[in-house]
């Protein structure tokens, strides 16, 4: 995804914290979810001035393994956040709503989850393992 990203010069960064972290899961199905998070991110910073997405690896405070991804986009309303897990939901006039439920698919049959907090301006999925 990274030449993708650097083509439209957004402002991408990825940290891993400690820089040691490791995650015993399934690499294809964990880059699916990645990349479906990341073309979001993608679509959600399209037509800013300034573009800015994270990505960071750390550990929550349970001791799971925690991958964020961030955007600086419009952000999602409230009562629409309760439905993108929902498989064909779709804002998109291109969408097919598959995105979110095959990621969140991939990350019950880790026994993990994901989640999401938004407001105008940022934009946070979470995977915890
Ligand atoms: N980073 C984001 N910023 C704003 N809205 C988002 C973001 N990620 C997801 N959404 C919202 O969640 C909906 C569902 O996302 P999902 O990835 O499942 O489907 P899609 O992106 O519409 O289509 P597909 O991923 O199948 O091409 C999107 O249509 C959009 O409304
Ligand atoms: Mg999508």
């Amino acid at each position: 995804m990274e030449s993708r990203i650097a083509d439209k010069k957004i402002d991408f960064n990825i940290s891993i914290d400690p820089p040691s972290l490791e995650l015993t899961a399934d690499p294809g199905l964990v880059e699916q979810v990645l990349i479906n998070l990341l073309l979001n991110a993608l679509q959600a910073v399209e037509n800013l001035s300034n573009p800015q997405i994270n990505m960071t690896g750390s550990m929550d405070d349970r001791g799971r393994i925690l991958i964020q991804v961030m955007d600086n986009g419009p952000g999602i309303l409230e009562e629409v956040q309760e439905k993108i897990f929902i498989p064909f939901f779709t804002t998109k006039k291109e969408g097919s709503g598959i995105g979110l439920s095959l990621s969140r698919q991939i990350m019950r049959l880790h026994r993990g989850s994901i989640n999401v907090q938004s407001k105008p301006g940022e934009t946070v999925f979470s995977l915890r393992f």
